[in-house]
């Protein structure tokens, strides 16, 4: 089964959930930047923040770039200084591509400033790695 993992990260936290997730699925994390190939998936995990209230407009721009038709199956995971805050537009990118998104998501707090400082912690890393281990059985 072809997994991928894919992040936008501006402060690191996206990137070590993705890492985390990753290793718990046996694949590489791949930041967008570096234009990964995404082809023949059956389950992608994309991970990134929130940023003045929305996704991150790079994984926005990226998202649009796939193919619909090699995508099976979606999950979304969040970490924002709101701590619940869904990826409402990214959803909405990869629906319109046909692409299916599990309506469960991944959310947890992500450090902004002094503000929740410390997270994504071990705690909120260990649930990722949860949430991953329900939605892939
Ligand atoms: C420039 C900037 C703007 C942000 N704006 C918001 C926001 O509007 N709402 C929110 O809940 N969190 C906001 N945050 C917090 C981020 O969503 C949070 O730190 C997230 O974990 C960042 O993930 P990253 O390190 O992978 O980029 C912002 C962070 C930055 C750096």
């Amino acid at each position: 089964m072809n997994i991928s993992v894919i992040y936008y990260s501006k402060l690191g936290h996206s990137k070590k959930i993705a890492q985390a997730i990753a290793d718990e699925l046996g694949v590489k994390a791949q930041d967008i930047r570096d234009n990964p190939e995404i082809k023949d998936i059956e389950s992608l995990y994309v991970v990134s923040g929130i940023y003045g209230g929305k996704s991150a407009p790079d994984m926005l721009e990226f998202l649009k770039t796939l193919d619909g038709q090699q995508i099976k199956q979606a999950y979304l995971l969040t970490s924002s200084g709101g701590k619940t805050t869904r990826a409402a537009e990214l959803r909405a990118v990869l629906t319109k591509l046909g692409i299916p998104v599990a309506e469960e998501e991944f959310t947890c707090q992500g450090a902004i400033f002094l503000f929740g400082m410390g997270h994504p912690n071990k705690a909120d890393i260990q649930n990722a790695i949860q949430f991953v281990q329900s939605v892939s059985q």
